[in-house]
Order: structure tokens, then C-alpha cells, then sequence
């Protein structure tokens, strides 16, 4: 017989894919579905997961353990959002209105608005200022589902910046419930200082950046944002081998703005994703599923960008690249912790099956961040990370669009978030 400590009980439906190995083509649509399901967990783990007329037989629970009765709930892996610009200070709501009014994202940035707004801002904010921003919008995250984030620097774009950034997420992947993964993403525009001698920057990020980061584990990834507006293909290429060298894995903000490359270069150094791609070549998605590049697609940057322009989801799919959703939380490009209306923007404008976009924002996602081993999925072995949703079955999650269905939150079998109800008051 098995212990538990903590047991959920008769959950309407469970819903999963199955990993480690990342699902695509047909099998990125096949989730396993469990009706009255409940989960048995000891310690950080799942030990049952399956019909609960099977529970009793094989678990029982640990005296002092508690017992949730979630009937009338579905149960879902945590989300793992795969790209966020978490630590920044400040607020973009001011650019925001004057490309409601006409003006485009591109003419912000030549007129000094842009990412180099939220630098001027990060460079001012003091290592708590940043902290206490970045653990508010944690806590939104793990509201709406989110157990684990990626999160990069990049609003920095100095050695001390930069660093001040990365000590951000350490310090909050050390007491925030949500396990953070951290990226170094010095080459994300090159700062006002630098414009007339880019390749001055570039050798400081190469030189200075990266070994230091990397002396000091600060981040596992490295990022570039390859784009004809930022770093050119040989720049990102450069930059990347550099952070491979430090022992930095490689991902890229690739072929956003245009078809510039970058899911080929991708390919080439074997890096863990390729984000954004709505301008892939189809050389590009060939060389991506051959190398086994995942394909992060992050559909609200484009939606509030109001760009006619998409990822080509279906192709992606057909070609059998790995597909992930993130948020790509930012303050110019996307303001949102929340995984769900990504999940409904990947289903009503990607052509996604709702069954996919879990999968995408679940166990895809954890590939892309190299933990598809420990997380991602509902499995017994497994991280006990869960949300409990007030729905009768996963598909409500994208169908019933606008609210937060998040009822409980668990994290390595924590219970670390209830949502207060008024229940009690009901006459
Ligand atoms: O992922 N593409 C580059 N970086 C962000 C935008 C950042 C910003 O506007 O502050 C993105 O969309
Ligand atoms: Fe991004």
C-alpha cells in the first residue's frame, strides 16, 4: 500500500498528455482523460494517478494527511510558460494608447520609446523595486494555473543591469512558490549608448556578460533576439556559441518581424527553442524538426500587436516540430501573466485543437525548458504540480474564455494557492 499525504478526490475529469517525450504530429492532440479521477502525492510527488475506484486499493492516506474532495473539478498539469521577460519595472500603458490611436510599434521605438523605455526604467529601479514587481506578477501567474516560468534579463543591457536582473529571479526562485528558469538575454536591442558602435556591445556581452553570468550560475539559457531591428544572424550566432561555451544553452526570439534566418540558425546550433516565427521559412520548419527544435509560439504579442501576421501552427505540426505556447509576458509586447486567453488565441487564431494547446502550454513547454522529465504532465514519478479548475472538463478552459477557472494551485505537492470562496454565504 502506498502513503499519501496528500490525496484529491473524484475530480469530474483529469486530463494529461503523457511525456516525457514531447508530443507532435497526431500525438500532440491525444491527452489521456480520466472520469472520477483522483491523485495520491507524497512529499514533492505524484504516487497515484487514475480512476478512483482504483485509489483505495493501491493508496492510503498517511495519518495528519489531508484530503480534497474535487468533485465537480478537472485536474490539469501546471502550466509551464516558456518565455517571459518577467523582472522590469515600469509600465508601456502610454505607448499602448498611442498605437491605439494609429501610431505603430516601430515608429514608438525610432521616437525612444520601445525596449529601451523599459531599460531606462529597469536601470533606474533598485534590486527590491524590481523584486517586488516581478513577485506580484508571480503570484498573477500562479492564479491562473502557472507552476514553473521562464524568465530573461534583457532589459538591462549592462554588465551591472543585466545582473541585477538575473539576482531578481534568483531571489525569487529561492521563496516563490512558481520555479523559475532562467535566461540570459543581454543581446536583446543594443542600448542608446552603444548605437554608434554595436560591435563594441556585442564584444561586451561575448567578453564580459556571458563568462560572468556564467561564473556565477546566474542563468541556463541564452538568448538573442535575431531580428533585422536588433541582431543579425552572424551576431546571434556569435553571441549564442559564446553562451554554449560558458555551458549556456541556446533559444531564440527568431523570424518575428521578418523572415530573417533565424529558425535556421536555430537549427544549426541545436538550440532548445526558436520563439515567436511568424515569418518561418519553410526551409526554416524543415530544419527545425530535423534538429528537434521546439517551436514556442506566443499568439498574444502577435493579437495585441495587432499583426495580421501568425505563426504557421498547422505546418509546424504537419512537419512534426515540437510545438510550446508562452505568454512572452513584456510590457510592450504582450502585458499578461495569464496562460489561458493564450491557450484561446492559439485555438480560435492558430488553428489549434484545444486538446494541443494543453499539451503545448504543459508538456511542450516543459521540453522546451529541458524538465519534460519532472514536470509537465499528470504521471505517477512526476513533480506534483496541479491545477484544480472550477470546470466539468478541460475543454471549458478554452471554451468558457475570459474567467479564471483556477480553484487551487499545487506545487510540488504544496497546496499553495486557494481561491477564497463565498460559498459560505449562500442562503
Ligand atoms: O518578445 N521581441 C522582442 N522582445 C519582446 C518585446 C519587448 C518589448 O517591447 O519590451 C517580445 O515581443
Ligand atoms: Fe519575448
Amino acid at each position: 500500500m502506498l502513503e499519501a499525504d496528500l490525496i484529491l478526490e473524484h475530480a469530474a475529469e483529469l486530463a494529461t498528455p503523457v511525456g516525457p517525450a514531447p508530443r507532435r504530429g497526431q500525438a500532440f492532440g491525444e491527452l489521456v482523460r480520466i472520469t472520477d479521477a483522483s491523485v495520491g502525492i507524497a512529499g514533492e510527488k505524484l504516487l497515484f494517478v487514475g480512476p478512483s475506484q482504483d485509489l483505495g486499493t493501491k493508496v492510503r492516506l498517511k495519518s495528519g494527511g489531508r484530503r480534497m474532495d474535487v468533485s465537480g473539478k478537472t485536474l490539469l498539469p501546471g502550466f509551464v510558460d516558456p518565455h517571459t521577460h518577467l523582472p522590469f519595472a515600469g509600465s508601456r500603458a502610454s505607448e499602448f494608447k498611442m498605437r491605439l490611436a494609429g501610431k505603430t510599434y516601430e515608429e514608438i521605438a525610432h521616437s525612444g520609446g520601445g525596449i529601451l523605455s523599459t531599460v531606462e526604467a529597469v536601470r533606474a529601479a533598485d534590486l527590491p523595486e524590481l523584486g517586488r514587481a516581478a513577485w506580484t506578477r508571480l503570484d498573477r501567474m500562479m492564479e491562473w494555473g502557472t507552476t514553473t516560468c521562464e524568465a530573461k534579463s534583457g532589459y538591462g543591457l549592462s554588465l551591472e543591469s543585466e545582473l541585477k536582473q538575473l539576482r531578481v529571479i534568483r531571489e525569487l526562485s529561492d521563496s516563490h512558490p512558481v520555479e523559475i528558469v532562467p535566461t540570459f538575454l543581454g543581446a536583446h536591442a543594443i542600448p542608446k549608448e552603444h548605437r554608434a558602435r554595436r560591435s563594441e556591445y556585442i564584444r561586451e556581452v561575448v567578453e564580459e556578460m556571458i563568462p560572468r553570468v556564467a561564473a556565477e550560475r546566474l542563468a541556463e539559457f541564452c538568448d538573442v533576439f535575431c531580428e533585422s531591428v536588433a541582431f543579425t544572424v552572424a551576431e546571434a550566432e556569435r553571441i549564442l556559441e559564446a553562451g554554449k561555451r560558458h555551458g549556456l544553452k541556446p533559444r531564440l526570439h527568431a523570424d518575428q518581424i521578418s523572415s530573417g534566418g533565424g529558425a535556421e540558425l536555430a537549427a544549426r546550433l541545436g538550440a532548445a527553442s526558436a520563439d515567436h516565427l511568424e515569418f518561418i521559412s519553410g526551409p526554416g520548419i524543415e530544419a527545425m524538426a530535423r534538429a528537434g527544435v521546439t517551436a514556442v509560439l506566443v499568439p498574444g504579442a502577435s493579437f495585441f500587436l495587432r499583426s495580421e501576421h501568425r505563426p504557421p501552427a498547422r505546418r509546424l505540426v504537419e512537419a512534426g516540430v515540437a510545438v510550446a505556447l508562452a505568454t512572452d509576458l513584456n510590457p510592450g509586447t504582450c502585458p499578461t501573466e495569464a496562460m489561458p486567453p493564450i491557450l484561446v488565441l492559439a485555438c480560435l487564431t492558430l488553428g489549434m485543437s484545444i486538446e494541443e494547446a494543453i499539451t503545448a502550454a504543459t508538456l511542450n513547454a516543459a521540453h522546451s525548458l529541458g524538465r519534460s522529465e519532472v514536470i509537465g504532465s499528470l504521471e505517477a514519478g512526476k513533480q506534483a504540480d496541479i491545477q484544480v479548475l472550477d470546470i466539468p472538463e478541460a475543454a471549458h478552459l478554452v471554451y468558457h474564455f475570459g474567467v479564471n477557472h483556477v480553484e487551487s494551485v499545487i506545487k510540488k505537492g504544496v497546496v499553495v494557492y486557494e481561491r477564497t470562496r463565498l460559498d459560505a454565504m449562500l442562503p
